[in-house]
């Protein structure tokens, strides 16, 4: 997306790089100060403050920026979900649940990535039947290409292609969260091979 010259993980000349950068920093900084906008406009007349519900764990750094790019009062909580699949049927279940009663309050889902659109399905019907005032979803990325269920999503920072992406929150096995930028992995199945792979390149070690 955001392509700029960046060196290849391997050192080997011509191999192909691993992992590209996708979206800087300063883009995403942008995105979300927008939708911190939205929500503020849609959120600034409402009788009590939105309760923003960040799914565990990809959202974490988005929930932080975002929440504080808005310029009203917000309330926030987590939630876990485990998702497996079985028999071709993926299975999602709530593995830590909200400290709020959000009967009669207006919720927002803050996601990471929406990609086959199955954990918001399930997240949304689970919230649903505890009456909140609204729903809505906000995703940082949307992998709209991908979906197999229709599910609304309402503010979306990126649409994006079906690409692997780590930073900003999101992982591979749990590494990566923390890098400040969003990579695209170019070929996931050397990275499953060799997890730690970009280490170096999105860790450079201080000189
Ligand atoms: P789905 O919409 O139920 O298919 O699942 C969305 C979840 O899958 C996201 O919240 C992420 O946790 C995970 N996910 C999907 N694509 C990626 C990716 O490219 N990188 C990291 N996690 C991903």
């Amino acid at each position: 997306m955001a392509g700029k010259d960046e060196q290849p993980v391997t050192e080997a000349a011509g191999e192909s790089r691993a992992y590209e950068l996708f979206i800087g920093r300063e883009a995403l900084v942008e995105r979300v100060q927008a939708i911190g906008g939205e929500l503020t406009e849609r959120f600034k007349d409402a009788p009590e403050p939105p309760i923003l519900i960040a799914i565990l764990k990809g959202s974490t750094m988005f929930l932080a920026d975002l929440v504080r790019a808005m310029k009203i009062d917000a309330a926030i909580d987590f939630m876990a979900i485990s998702s497996y699949s079985s028999n071709e049927a993926t299975q999602v279940r709530i593995v830590k649940d909200l400290e709020h009663d959000i009967l009669g309050r207006d919720v927002v889902i803050v996601e990471d990535i929406v990609d086959t659109g199955l954990t918001l399905t399930y997240l949304r019907r689970s919230l649903m039947e505890r009456e909140p005032r609204s729903l809505r979803t906000v995703t940082l990325l949307d992998k709209s290409a991908r979906r197999i269920v229709p599910v609304p999503v309402e503010h979306i920072g990126f649409d994006i292609p079906d690409v692997f992406v780590v930073g900003y929150g999101m992982d591979f096995q749990g590494r990566y969260r923390n890098a400040p930028d969003l990579y695209s992995v170019k070929d996931l199945a050397r990275l499953a091979n060799d997890p730690l792979m970009l280490v170096p390149a999105l860790f450079p070690s201080v000189p």
